[in-house]
């Protein structure tokens, strides 16, 4: 039924008009109490044996909404009735600002894949933490995943994370520092561990400080050496951080400049979750993002070490009921192997 009217009506449109349609829309939803506990009820995934904790957080299931679709957090609980276990909203930066000229989001139907150079659009964090402060109808986790404004220089980017940090660590079930995206100059830069250091000490500090501890991880990018990936595990490890989430968009390949996304991008992200897991066993918190299409995905992620699995791309050709699709899928599954998400994760680690 989507794919007929993705294929039919939707491919017609610009990407972003749609884009821009289905938030509004769930927006909407969003405060519309009966309709919103209606779809949680149906969609969001029940089963126990598909709850998992991580970093003291419990998730009702492992698949979540990676960050860049709710970047305002307008509408994380209209996704969490929709079937997600949890909603990485973001990238939210310390001031507003309006992201990169238009067309910047591509669609590639043929490979099932997105090419976007966004450029953080959003209201800034003031404006995010007003949103998150509203009470929810319905239960939902929410990451919260921030990077750097663009004007700021990068001498200065320390100072603008943690003006972000401090207003929005206190309404975050976790904290991301988003280090990896394509589309603002210089910020893969700050991957780099003598940079990085100081950037994610000074972000942990904030976050420890909220009257919760508030969970901090680091999202990196696929087109990290391999050494590098290993140097970053090896930081997170050092400064206690919680977890690291693998990946953002690759840079490598042709066609619109921008960050890709979707099926050409699951194997780089299964190699780096892998080479993680080897690296840090479970001391740290894995999310597993990048080509996730279907259940025999996240399945593959759980049992080679992700905790958490997240998708963007894959619910953009998969349809609204995406999430709820794959949860009640991997219930079923589950129930054959008489088996639950907590123990299929790094099954088949090293
Ligand atoms: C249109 C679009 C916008 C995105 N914006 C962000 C962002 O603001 N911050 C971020 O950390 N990742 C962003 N991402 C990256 C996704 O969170 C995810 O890491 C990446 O798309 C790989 O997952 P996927 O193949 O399931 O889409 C964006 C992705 C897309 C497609």
């Amino acid at each position: 039924m989507y794919r007929l009217l993705f294929t039919q009506v939707l491919r017609r449109f610009d990407a972003e008009a749609v884009h821009h349609a289905t938030v509004r829309a769930l927006a909407l939803l969003s405060t519309l109490p009966l309709l919103k506990r209606l779809l949680h009820r149906f969609l969001a995934p029940s089963d126990p044996a598909l709850r998992v904790t991580a970093f003291g957080v419990h998730f009702p299931g492992p698949l979540g909404l990676a960050a860049g679709f709710d970047k305002d957090a307008a509408c994380a609980e209209a996704l969490s009735a929709f079937g997600f276990g949890h909603v990485e909203v973001g990238t939210i930066t310390a001031h507003a600002q309006p992201g990169n000229p238009r067309p910047r989001l591509f669609r590639d139907l043929r490979q099932h894949a997105v090419v976007n150079r966004m450029g953080f659009n959003n209201a800034g964090a003031h404006a995010a933490a007003r949103r998150l402060r509203r009470t929810r109808g319905v239960p939902v986790v929410v990451g919260v995943n921030i990077g750097k404004t663009k004007v700021v220089p990068e001498s200065e980017a320390v100072a603008d994370y943690v003006t972000s940090a401090k207003e929005l660590a206190p309404l975050a079930d976790y904290l991301v520092v988003n280090v990896s995206s394509p589309n603002t100059p210089g910020l893969r830069n700050l991957q780099a561990v003598e940079l990085l250091r100081p950037l994610l000490a000074a972000v942990k500090e904030v976050a420890d400080s909220t009257p919760r501890r508030t969970p901090l991880l680091v999202k990196i990018a696929p087109d990290l050496a391999d050494a590098d990936v290993d140097a970053v595990a090896d930081l997170a490890l050092e400064l206690g951080l919680d977890g690291i989430i693998a990946t953002n968009t690759t840079i490598r390949h042709a066609g619109e400049s921008g960050g890709l996304s979707g099926r050409p991008l699951k194997e780089r992200s299964i190699e780096v979750l892998r080479r993680l897991r080897a690296r840090v066993g479970d001391r740290l918190t894995l999310v597993s993002v990048g080509g996730v299409e279907d259940v025999d995905d996240v399945w593959e992620r759980l049992l080679a070490g992700a905790t958490l699995v997240q998708g963007y791309t894959g619910m953009i050709y998969g349809g609204p009921l995406w999430a709820s699709r794959i949860h009640r899928q991997l219930s079923r599954r589950l129930r054959r192997h008489a088996t639950t998400v907590p123990a299929m994760i790094g099954r088949t680690a090293r």
